[in-house]
């Protein structure tokens, strides 16, 4: 790796994107059906502009912020994805790892390649960090029970709860490319090993997996009832559902289109994130995810409101480039640009981050 310079996360996506195979490749990167909503979530961004202030001293800015209670670097986490040790043989413990040190937090995906303990613990060991555990709605109650069991005994702060996926987005790659988990890899949360996994086409494992029966009221006060840790939605679009979160009492929202890989043709976060925040009236926190790839992009979504970003693929990416040390250098590369947009608009904290800080211009450019 020593031979490439990674000064941005695009380098970082185009020298991983080498290393892996066309079919771990097509996996990772892919969104469903046109790919619309992939490349939307990435362009909303260019329709706003920074309004800095000037003459500000920004000598000690302040990047931290807080999240499941407790302070961390800057407002950028990991989100939940699966397979990550398709990537790197260390997958998700090198993930907690790097997000421990750089002081983040993660979410653990219910498809990751270790165990809830074995991440909990990796990252636990090289630093700070908490755990949120992503879970599906599932028909198996009972597996879903024994999850948030183990997450809690393991001290995990939150449960992402993703309500995007009643069934699976279309992804022609999969189809195409007859993706399959590779050989060796298991999904210990899931209690399935290879074997199980690899009998079916990644269609016939995951349908009748996930609950398409399901509902706020099936969900949240069955979740409440079994657990103290915060539960967060995670496929949120609309205000209306902010709305639902709340009168629910979720302790947050991810507003999320699964970085476009279930319903091709939603909005990009970016666009609905602001009805989110005001629906929200700050009676639930809310957070963002989907195409965040620099510094900038976390500051155009806090002045929009978000209190925290998260990312899926930048983080794989990492992975694939150089493990730990690669996810290590995708979350020093966002920090350090992130301190650098705060320090150039002239904010001192992440208070600072406010309307005022953007201008909307028309999808043209003008
Ligand atoms: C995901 N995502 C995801 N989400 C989830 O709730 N459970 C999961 O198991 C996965 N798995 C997964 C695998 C891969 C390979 C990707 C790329 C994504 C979605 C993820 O949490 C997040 O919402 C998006 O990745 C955010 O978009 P970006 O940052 O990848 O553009």
């Amino acid at each position: 790796p020593v031979s490439d310079t990674i000064l941005s996360i695009a380098d970082l996506e185009e020298a991983a994107s080498k290393k892996l195979g066309r079919t771990a490749k097509d996996f990772y990167n892919s969104g469903s059906t046109e790919q619309v909503t992939i490349r939307e979530n990435s362009t909303a961004f260019s329709r706003y502009r920074l309004r800095p202030r000037v003459l500000v001293d920004v000598s000690g800015v302040e990047t931290s912020t807080q999240v499941f209670g407790r302070t961390i670097s800057f407002p950028l986490c990991v989100s939940p994805a699966g397979l990550q040790a398709m990537a790197h043989p260390d997958g998700e413990l090198a993930t907690s790892r790097a997000c421990a040190k750089r002081g983040v937090n993660m979410a653990i995906s219910s498809y990751s390649n270790y165990s809830i303990q074995a991440v909990r613990s990796a990252g636990i060991g090289a630093g700070l960090i908490s755990h949120a555990i992503q879970l599906y709605t599932m028909k198996d109650r009972a597996m879903q029970e024994r999850i948030i069991r183990t997450a809690e005994a393991e001290g995990c702060s939150a449960i992402f709860l993703t309500a995007d996926s009643p069934v699976l987005g279309v992804r022609y790659n999969e189809w195409r490319n007859d993706f399959r988990t590779p050989e060796g890899l298991a999904y210990p949360i899931l209690e399935k090993t290879t074997e199980d996994i690899r009998r079916q086409t990644h269609d016939g494992t995951f349908v009748g997996f996930n609950q398409d029966s399901h509902s706020w009221d099936r969900e949240i006060p069955w979740l409440r009832s079994i657990t103290k840790m915060e539960i967060w939605i995670k496929g949120v679009l609309t205000a209306e559902d902010t709305e639902l979160a709340v009168k629910h009492g979720c302790d947050g929202i991810i507003v999320s289109n699964h970085g476009g890989r279930q319903l091709d043709g939603v909005m990009a976060t970016l666009d609905a994130l602001p009805e989110c925040v005001e629906a929200a009236q700050g009676k639930t926190r809310v957070h963002v995810d989907g195409g965040f790839r620099s510094g900038t992009d976390i500051f155009k979504a806090l002045a929009l409101g978000a209190e925290c970003c998260w990312v899926g693929r930048p983080a794989i990416w990492g992975l694939a480039y150089d493990g730990e040390a690669g996810v290590s250098l995708m979350l020093e590369t966002m920090h350090n640009d992130f301190r650098r947009c705060m320090q150039l608009t002239g904010c001192q904290t992440i208070g600072d981050i406010t309307k005022a800080s953007l201008a909307r211009i028309d999808s043209d450019g003008r």
